[in-house]
C-alpha cells in the first residue's frame, strides 16, 4: 500500500465566541476522517487554528474590558478545552495572530503584488464619527429603500428580500455608536480575482476536488462574473498591517478573510517547526511547494457558507503567489436541531460545553457519523431520535454483544477464549464488509458506513440468538459449545470496535482494555484471538436518558438568556461592495441543496375532509382519520397527534393529505397517506387545515 502524506484542515473559528453543536458537525467529520485515514496508514496531519482578527474581535475585546490580545488567548483555551472534550484530535492548535501567519500573509501578498495582481481603488464607505471607525454592513441599520421596513441590516432587507448597499439605506445608524454615520473615502486595495477566471475554471472542475454542487455553485459565480475582492481595511482594526504601502496613509490592514486561510499554512508551520528533529519531522516545502503539489494531499474541510473563500479566492491567492493549491475542499451543511435552526428560546442553541455536561461526547459523534454523507446536506439533531438511536445501536446492539457473552466466558473460562473459532465464515464475512466500510470512511459517507457496521452487529446478535448461550449453559456436556458461541461473538466485537474506532476512539480505547490487546488497526480486523485471556467485562457505554437531554435544553435556555453571542462578525462574507453572489448562510443564494419543481411535482398534496377521527388503542401517540381524498373509497391514515387533540376537534374538518406516498403497514393498520402538520412532535403539532371551501380532492400545487 503506498502510504499517502495528507494534511487536513477545518475551518478556523473566530476567537470571539463558544463552540456551539453547530460548529461540531465539521470537527467531528473531519476528525472521523483523520482518524479513518490514519487507522489505514496513511500519514494524516490534522491542523487548525482560531481565526483571531477583524473588526468583530477588537470590539468584544473592547467590550469586555480587555486588549484583543487578552481576548483571544482566553477564548483560544477555551476552544481548545471544548474540542478536547469532543476528541478532536488536532495534531496542532495555532492561532493567526502568530508570527508564522504575519510571514506567510505578507508573502503571499507581495507576491501577488509583484505579479500585477494588486491594484487600489477609492472607497465611499459609512463612517462612524464617534467610534472613528467605518462600518461593514452588519454594524448598519435603517430603513430599506426599496419597502421602507425599518431597522433592516446595511446589506439586505429581511423583510423585501432585497440587496442594496449599506450606503443606500434611508435614516442609516451605527449599531456600535447610535451615531449617524457619515460618508467618507478611503484607498482600499484589490486583489484581482476575474484575472484567475480560467485557472479558477479548470481547478474547479479537475480532480474531483469539489463536490458536484458545489462545482454547479462556482459555474453560476462566474456566470454571473467575478469582481475584484476588497483585500484592506482602515485603522482601526485588529490584523496585520498591509507592508509597503505609502507612509502617509493611514494605517491599512489585511481584511480578516486575506489571512485567515493562510492560517492553515502557519499551523502546519508551526507543527513543523515543534518537529523539526523527532521522528515525526514534517517538512513544509513538501506540502506547500508548488512543485511538489502531486507528491503530498491537502484538504480543506468547511461550512457551505464558506466555499466562496475557499473554492474562489483561496487557490487563486495560492496560485498567484505560486504555492500549492488544496487537492480538494469538502463543504457539508447546517446543524438543524429538531427539525429546525437551533434557537435559543427553544434551547437548542446549545454550547458544547453545556452538552458536555450533560451528556458523552461519543454519543455525538455516533449521531453526527450515522448522518453524515460526502453531500452538502442540512443534518437534523432530532432529539427523540438521537436517544433512540444511540441507545438502540452502540448499547442495545455492539456493547451488548461483549456483555452477553463476556460473563460466561470470565466466569466459566477465566476469561479464555476457544483455540479455534467454531464460525469463520461468519467472520471472514464481517472482515470483508470492512472493505467496504473503509471505502465510506473515505469517500467521506459516513452514515453508510454507520449502516454497514450496524448490519455486522445485527449479525453477530443474531448469531447469539439462535445459540442461546445462557440455554446451553444450563444443560450438561455443552462447556466446549458455550465457549466457543462467546468466543465468537468476543471476535466479532473485536471486529466492530476496528470499525468504530475513528468515531468512537474512548470507548473502543476502553475495550482494548478489556480485549487485552493493542491493536485496533484496521489491518487488524482479521486477526483471531484463540486461546486469549480477556477481562473482567466493564459498562463500556451508558444509555442516555431523557431527564440528560431535557436538563441540557433547560440549561441551553438558562445559560443562553444571559451569555454573549455566538461569533458572528461582519466578516463572515464577502464585503457588500464585491457584489459577488451571497454566500451568506441565510440567503436564497446561497444554498446549494435547493431540489427542481419536478422534484416538488412528485409529492401529490389533496384536500381531504376527516370524515372519522378516533383514538387508537394501545398507541398512545396515534391519531386514525377515515379521510374522504375524492376517490372510491376513503383511506386510512394513522398521524402521531394524539398528545396535541381530541379527535372530535379534527371530525369534519379539510387538511391536507399527502396521497401518493407508499402506504406503511403498522403495528394498527395500514396507513394510506400522512395528514400535514406544522410545528415538532416534541414541542406541539398543529395540524394544517383548510378553508372549508376548499374542494376534496383538489390538488394542491
Ligand atoms: O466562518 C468562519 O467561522 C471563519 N472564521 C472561518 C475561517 S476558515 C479559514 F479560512 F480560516
Ligand atoms: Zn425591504
Amino acid at each position: 500500500m503506498k502510504v499517502r502524506e495528507i494534511l487536513v484542515t477545518s475551518a478556523l473559528p473566530y476567537a470571539n465566541g463558544y463552540i456551539h453543536l453547530g460548529h461540531l458537525v465539521e470537527y467531528i467529520q473531519t476528525d472521523i476522517w483523520v482518524r479513518a485515514m490514519k487507522a489505514q496508514g496513511h500519514q494524516v496531519t490534522y491542523v487548525c487554528a482560531d481565526d483571531a482578527h477583524g473588526t468583530a474581535i477588537m470590539l468584544k475585546a473592547e467590550a469586555n474590558g480587555v486588549t484583543p490580545e487578552e481576548q483571544i488567548a482566553s477564548v483560544k483555551a477555551s476552544h481548545e478545552a471544548d474540542f478536547a472534550k469532543f476528541l478532536i484530535n488536532f495534531d496542532n492548535y495555532h492561532s493567526t495572530h502568530s508570527e508564522e501567519n504575519k510571514q506567510f500573509s505578507e508573502l503571499i501578498y507581495r507576491r501577488l503584488n509583484e505579479a500585477g495582481h494588486i491594484s487600489t481603488k477609492d472607497v465611499e464607505q459609512l463612517f462612524d464619527p464617534e467610534k472613528q471607525l467605518f462600518l461593514a454592513d452588519r454594524f448598519v441599520k435603517g430603513t430599506c429603500p426599496e419597502c421602507d421596513s425599518p431597522d433592516q441590516y446595511g446589506d439586505n432587507c429581511e423583510v423585501c428580500g432585497t440587496t442594496y448597499d449599506a450606503t443606500e439605506l434611508k435614516n442609516p445608524r451605527s449599531t456600535l455608536s447610535d451615531a449617524t454615520p457619515v460618508l467618507k473615502t478611503s484607498k482600499h486595495y484589490f486583489f484581482d480575482l476575474p484575472e484567475f477566471e480560467q485557472f479558477l475554471q479548470d481547478w474547479t472542475r479537475s480532480d474531483n476536488r469539489l463536490q458536484t454542487s458545489v462545482a454547479n455553485k462556482l459555474q453560476e459565480w462566474f456566470e454571473a462574473g467575478l469582481t475584484s475582492w476588497d483585500i484592506s481595511r482602515d485603522a482601526p482594526y485588529f490584523g496585520f498591517q498591509i507592508p509597503d504601502t505609502p507612509s502617509d496613509e493611514p494605517d491599512k490592514y489585511f481584511y480578516v478573510w486575506l489571512d485567515a486561510p493562510v492560517g492553515y499554512m502557519a499551523s502546519f508551520k508551526n507543527l513543523c517547526d515543534k518537529r523539526a528533529g523527532t521522528e515525526q519531522a514534517l517538512d513544509f516545502d513538501r506540502y506547500w511547494a508548488q512543485e511538489n503539489e502531486h507528491k503530498t494531499e491537502v484538504y480543506h474541510f468547511i461550512g457551505k457558507d464558506i466555499v466562496y473563500f475557499h473554492a474562489l479566492f483561496w487557490p487563486a491567492m495560492l496560485a498567484g503567489s505560486e504555492l500549492r493549491t488544496p487537492t480538494g475542499v469538502f463543504a457539508h451543511g447546517f446543524l438543524m436541531v429538531n427539525g429546525e435552526k437551533m434557537s435559543k428560546s427553544r434551547g437548542t442553541f446549545i454550547k458544547a460545553e453545556t452538552y458536555a455536561e450533560h451528556l458523552h461526547p461519543e454519543y455525538l459523534r455516533y449521531y453526527f457519523a450515522s448522518k453524515l454523507s460526502d453531500k452538502v446536506e442540512d443534518i437534523n439533531l432530532d432529539l427523540e431520535d438521537f436517544m433512540q438511536k444511540v441507545n438502540s445501536d452502540l448499547v442495545g446492539k455492539v456493547v451488548n454483544i461483549a456483555s452477553r457473552s463476556a460473563g460466561f466466558l470470565v466466569k466459566k473460562y477465566d476469561g479464555i477464549l476457544s483455540e479455534t473459532c467454531a464460525e469463520p465464515r461468519l467472520l471472514e464475512d464481517i472482515t470483508k464488509t470492512g472493505d467496504e466500510i473503509a471505502a465510506a470512511y473515505e469517500n467521506r459517507e459516513f452514515s453508510r458506513a454507520m449502516r454497514l457496521i450496524m448490519q455486522c452487529a445485527d449479525k453477530a446478535n443474531e448469531y447469539i440468538d439462535a445459540k442461546k448461550p445462557w440455554s446451553l449453559a444450563k444443560l450438561e456436556g455443552t462447556e466446549q459449545e458455550v465457549q466457543d458461541v462467546c468466543s465468537v461473538a468476543i471476535n466479532i466485537f473485536r471486529q466492530l470496535m476496528v470499525y468504530l474506532a475513528p468515531v468512537l476512539p474512548e470507548l473502543t480505547a476502553n475495550a482494548k482494555e478489556f480485549l487485552n490487546i493493542d491493536d485496533l488497526s484496521f489491518a487488524s480486523r482479521n486477526e483471531w484471538l484463540l486461546g486469549h485471556k480477556i477481562n473482567k467485562f466493564k459498562p463500556l457505554m451508558q444509555r442516555i436518558e431523557e431527564k440528560d437531554i431535557e436538563a441540557m435544553v433547560e440549561d441551553s435556555k438558562a445559560s443562553l438568556a444571559q451569555a454573549d453571542a455566538p461569533a458572528v462578525t461582519e466578516n463572515n462574507k464577502p464585503a457588500a461592495k464585491d457584489k459577488s453572489p451571497a454566500i451568506d448562510a441565510n440567503t436564497d443564494a446561497e444554498r446549494t441543496d435547493y431540489i427542481g419543481i419536478e422534484d416538488f411535482a412528485k409529492v401529490e398534496m389533496k384536500v381531504a375532509k376527516v370524515l372519522e377521527c378516533n383514538h387508537v388503542e394501545g398507541a398512545d401517540k396515534l391519531l386514525q382519520f377515515t379521510l374522504d381524498v375524492g376517490e372510491e373509497k376513503p383511506r386510512n391514515v394513522f398521524s402521531g397527534i394524539r398528545k396535541f387533540y381530541e379527535p372530535e376537534q379534527l371530525t369534519g374538518k379539510k387538511v391536507i393529505c399527502v396521497t401518493n406516498l407508499a402506504p406503511r403497514k403498522m403495528k394498527f393498520g395500514v396507513s394510506e397517506g400522512m395528514v400535514l402538520s406544522t410545528g415538532h412532535p416534541k414541542t406541539g403539532l398543529t395540524v394544517v387545515t383548510l378553508p372549508d371551501n376548499c374542494v376534496i380532492g383538489d390538488v394542491l400545487a
